[in-house]
Formats: C-alpha cells, sequence, structure tokens
C-alpha cells in the first residue's frame, strides 16, 4: 500500500519568534531539519514519490535538498490569519481582544477578519484531497493548520489508530471530534507523520527527526 508522509515546514524566523502567518524564512535548525529530512527521504527509497509543498519559502526551503519530482499547492499555504499575520498571539490578545476571546470559544469556526477559519481551510483543502487520493506516494510539506485538517480526514476512520485525538463518539464526528478537536490537534515541528492506510482506516507513525 501507499504510505503518504506529511510534515510541517523547517523551524522558520517567525516560529523562533512566536509570530503567526507571513512568510518567513527558515531558521538555521529549519534548514538542519530540510538536510535531515532529505537524507531521511533517500534512505527509504519510495517508490515513485512525489513531493508536494505550499507556496511559502519555509515549505519550499525544507523540500529544497529532496531528490523527486516537486508540485507547489497555494491550497497548502497556511490558515490566513488576516489582520493577525506576523503578530504574536500577546499583540493579538492586546490590539485585538475580543477576537482574541471568541477564537478561544469556538476555534473552528471563528474566522480571522480579512481571514480564514479552520472551516474554511477544510474547504479549501477539499481539492488537494481529492488530488492525494489518486496518488501514490507522497512527501506533503506544509504548516500546522493545514496538516490538522489533512490528519483528521485520514484519520477520521473507525479503524484508524489514532492517539493524538482521543477516541470520542463515532456518530456525528463531524459535529463532535472534527469541530472539537481538529484546532487543537498536536503536529510538532520536525516530525514527520506517516499514513498508511489499511482496511477502513489509517496507521500512523510518527517519526521525530534529529535536528
Ligand atoms: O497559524 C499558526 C498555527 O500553525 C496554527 O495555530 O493553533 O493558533 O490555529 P493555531
Amino acid at each position: 500500500p501507499r504510505t503518504i508522509y506529511l510534515t510541517r515546514h523547517g523551524e522558520s524566523i517567525h516560529n523562533i519568534e512566536g509570530r503567526i502567518g507571513g512568510d518567513a524564512e527558515l531558521s538555521e535548525n529549519g534548514r538542519k531539519f530540510g538536510n535531515a529530512l532529505a537524507k531521511y527521504i533517500k534512505e527509504q527509497n519510495i517508490s515513485k514519490l512525489r513531493v508536494w509543498t505550499s507556496w511559502l519559502k519555509r515549505t519550499i526551503q525544507t523540500a529544497e535538498g529532496i531528490d523527486a519530482p516537486q508540485e507547489r499547492w497555494k491550497a497548502l499555504n497556511e490558515i490566513d490569519a488576516g489582520v493577525c499575520e506576523e503578530m504574536t498571539y500577546a499583540e493579538i490578545k492586546e490590539k485585538f481582544p475580543e477576537d482574541f476571546a471568541s477564537r478561544d470559544q469556538n476555534k473552528f469556526s471563528f474566522r480571522y477578519p480579512r481571514g480564514e477559519s479552520y472551516e474554511d481551510l477544510v474547504a479549501r483543502l477539499e481539492p488537494v484531497i481529492m488530488e492525494l487520493e489518486r496518488q501514490g506516494n507522497v512527501l506533503l510539506i506544509a504548516h500546522q493548520a493545514v496538516l490538522r485538517c489533512l490528519m483528521a480526514y485520514f484519520l477520521d476512520e473507525p479503524s484508524s489508530e489514532y492517539d493524538v485525538i482521543p477516541p470520542t463518539t463515532k456518530n456525528n464526528p463531524m459535529c463532535n471530534r472534527i469541530r472539537n478537536e481538529l484546532p487543537y490537534m498536536e503536529v510538532p515541528l520536525h516530525t514527520i507523520v506517516k499514513l498508511t492506510p489499511v482496511a477502513y482506516g489509517c496507521r500512523v507513525e510518527y517519526v521525530p527527526i534529529d535536528v
């Protein structure tokens, strides 16, 4: 069976400063992750691998050393934080206290002023998911909010092994599990998430990459 490899970009300058959004370059650590990722992928010797990134520098730089055909998807760009782009959470809380509070109330539906919500992001990712379903082995390098949505899609199957979201009621996954838990899933930096389809689900494996 094919495998989908998901990872966030390497650490960026904005990650170091706690800033969201923007189009920052990788930090030195982030570049080391890019190199280590290329080495890992080479060692795995994955048949007909394709690499998908977003349009943002941090994913493209992370993919730089990987020897495989690459595609750029604008739809894989990070959630658009609108007026809050490139701010820290402390700055958002200070400048937009009401938005900050309402995001806390309903993170899935909250739309950043002049930006997007997680709900918007799920819709934006639909074509990516459709195409991903038709592909063989893919390494997809994207962003935390985007990967939360993709993982929720691939792992929301009855027999998925999934220990990030604790098992909850399966009856109304879209209403309960996705809305409540998707925006809070942990997708750590410098970790590859391997998804392998099994009958009616996905096996998930986390491969931390030391830099
Ligand atoms: O926008 C930056 C993050 O990747 C997502 O953060 O937990 O505030 O949605 P969040």
